[in-house]
């Protein structure tokens, strides 16, 4: 299968959890690697540390998005998380790309420019569209259209984004 052939299946796959591994299965020591490096690549001190071990886990993330300390993404299913480019995902936000309730498989992707506030949960087939804002603690459980803002649980909807004043302070 071709890379292009591979990422159109994980941009739409949409199934069990059974049904993902026939489709791409993973070889052990490739699992058990993306497993050992989920351990602690939330905990290291730099988000350009964290950034590369986040893609050896499988994680498709461009490198100028900052991903905040003890942000958990799903390491089960860690190559159907897309993060764009110049995405803020702040810290202790949770990715989820499955739900065993629902026996679901399905990718996240968090589009350009697009900021995630602290303690936000994104469930399984959500898309946060470019330049999108989810504010802190939010559940986001449907798409977010580009530029809008969300909060809350349930989420709602605070309208468009405000102009940023400056540059974010990457630490
Ligand atoms: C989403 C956010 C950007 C909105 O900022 P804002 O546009 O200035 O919004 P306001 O403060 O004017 O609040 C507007 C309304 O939304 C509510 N609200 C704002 N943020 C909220 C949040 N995260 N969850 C729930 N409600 C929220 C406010 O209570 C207010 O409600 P009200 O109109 O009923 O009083 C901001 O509140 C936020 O959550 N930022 C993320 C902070 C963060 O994660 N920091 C750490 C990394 S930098």
């Amino acid at each position: 299968m071709s890379a292009g052939r591979l990422q159109l299946v994980e941009k739409t796959f949409r199934g069990s959890e059974a049904a993902y591994r026939r489709e791409r299965p993973m070889g052990l020591v490739r699992r058990l690697v993306s497993k050992f490096v989920s351990l602690f690549v939330h905990h290291l001190p730099s988000w350009r540390m964290r950034g590369p071990l986040y893609r050896v886990m499988g994680v498709r993330l461009s490198s100028d998005s900052f991903v905040g300390r003890e942000s958990y993404l799903d390491p089960e299913f860690p190559e159907l998380i897309t993060i764009e480019d110049g995405v803020t995902v702040s810290a202790r936000v949770i990715v989820a790309c499955h739900d065993s309730s629902r026996d679901l498989v399905a990718p996240v992707r968090i589009c350009a420019g697009a900021f995630v506030g602290t303690g936000a949960i994104i469930l399984p087939g959500v898309t946060i569209g470019q330049r999108a804002v989810i504010g802190a603690g939010t559940v986001v459980s449907h798409d977010v259209e580009p530029n809008q803002v969300w909060v809350g649980s349930p989420a709602r909807t605070l309208g468009s984004r405000k102009p940023i004043a400056g540059p974010i302070d990457r630490q």
